[in-house]
């Protein structure tokens, strides 16, 4: 099979379950970065006392490159990326990858990878990826003083099976994670939330839990929430409770200057189901891009949102992105950058 067909194949199967054939690693040891190198993408060993697989020291990125119409490739807001990555690695006393590291990093592993990039709507999702892998379970010595740096690249189509259909959320009063960790892209957050997503997949067949505690929406857990009518867009307030989303702050800039107008602030539970008597809701992330919202659970009750389909005015704000990452529309954020 041609790395072509391997990929239009990819995108029929379900979100990150394909790896193009090489990855980019490094390691950081006695107080240093080594260079990095690309590799075949293959298992790899470590000691079974490595930090990572006791204490959960991991952090990781997700971002997209987009393939245009004229072939080139192009990498979404990298920096952005970059600078979260490196505070999630702060947060969590592993050693901090140079911005340019990383940076080199994903660049030259796309150019090696460049036909591993879907056509449109398909994108090329990266996930860089840092793991403590001091052979250490004595937690109390403090954190990972050796580390791996590594990034791996996957052909993706929709994370949402079915296409654009309306999303089913239940609106939960639990906790998602740590307050003051929720910021921070570390795999026990994802760990954490899974059994309440798996829960309520089970029982109200939802696709998210839409945490909301002490009555007050944070987020789902894999994409922020945000309320959209044809005047505004609101979503809550950054803090350091949940994961502040490059793709938020995108259609944020992006919906400002479509004239919507932007409001971050708290939303009580109370609020939204008021809201979704005539308004819109949507789930943005890297991965779901803007997921169109069309029923809520919560405390039993069942809420339409809006008109129970995917929102026209999500659907405009959705497209204004997808163009400026498929070339279609300018740039003129300067978010893009050819590979
Ligand atoms: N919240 C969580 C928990 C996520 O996993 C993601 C996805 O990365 C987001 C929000 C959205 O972040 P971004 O738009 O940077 O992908
Ligand atoms: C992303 O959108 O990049 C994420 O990390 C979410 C993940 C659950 C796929």
């Amino acid at each position: 099979m041609t790395t072509k067909q391997f990929v239009e194949e990819a995108l029929t199967k379900p979100f990150g379950t394909v790896y193009a054939d090489k990855m980019a690693v490094a390691h950081y040891r006695d107080g240093s970065w080594t260079p990095f190198e690309i590799q075949e993408t293959k298992p790899f060993s470590m000691h079974p006392a490595a930090h990572v697989l006791h204490y959960g020291s991991t952090c990781f990125e997700g971002l997209k490159c987009h393939r245009w119409e004229d072939g080139s490739v192009h990498v979404f807001r990298l920096d952005r990326h970059i600078q979260r990555f490196q505070g999630s690695a702060e947060r969590l006393c592993l050693p901090i990858p140079d911005a340019e590291l990383v940076d080199s990093m994903v660049c030259e592993l796309v150019t090696a990878c460049k036909d591993w990039a879907p056509a449109f709507p398909g994108s090329l999702y990266v996930r860089p990826t840092l793991i403590g892998t001091l052979p250490s379970i004595g937690a109390a010595a403090g954190p990972s003083t050796e580390a791996m740096l590594f990034v791996i690249l996957s052909p993706v189509g929709d994370y949402f099976s079915g296409g654009l259909r309306p999303l089913k959320l239940l609106v939960s009063e639990q906790l998602r994670t740590a307050p003051t960790l929720g910021m921070v892209k570390t795999g026990g957050n994802y760990a954490a939330a899974l059994y309440a997503t798996r829960q309520a997949r089970a029982k109200y067949q939802t696709d998210q839990v839409l945490f909301a505690p002490d009555g007050f929406i944070q987020e789902t857990g894999a994409a922020n929430f945000l309320m959209i009518s044809s005047e505004k867009i609101v979503t809550k307030s950054l803090d350091p409770s949940f994961l502040h989303g490059v793709t938020r702050d995108s259609l944020l800039q992006l919906g400002g200057k479509m004239g919507y107008e932007v409001e971050e602030r708290e939303i009580a539970v109370s609020e939204l189901l008021e809201w979704a008597k005539t308004g819109e809701a949507a789930l943005s992330g890297t991965a779901a891009v803007l997921g169109g919202v069309g029923q809520l659970v919560y405390q039993e009750e069942n809420y339409r949102v809006g008109t129970g389909e995917y929102g026209a005015e999500t659907a405009k704000l959705r497209a204004a992105l997808v163009d400026i990452h498929r070339g279609a529309s300018e740039d003129t954020f300067g978010w893009l950058k050819k590979i």
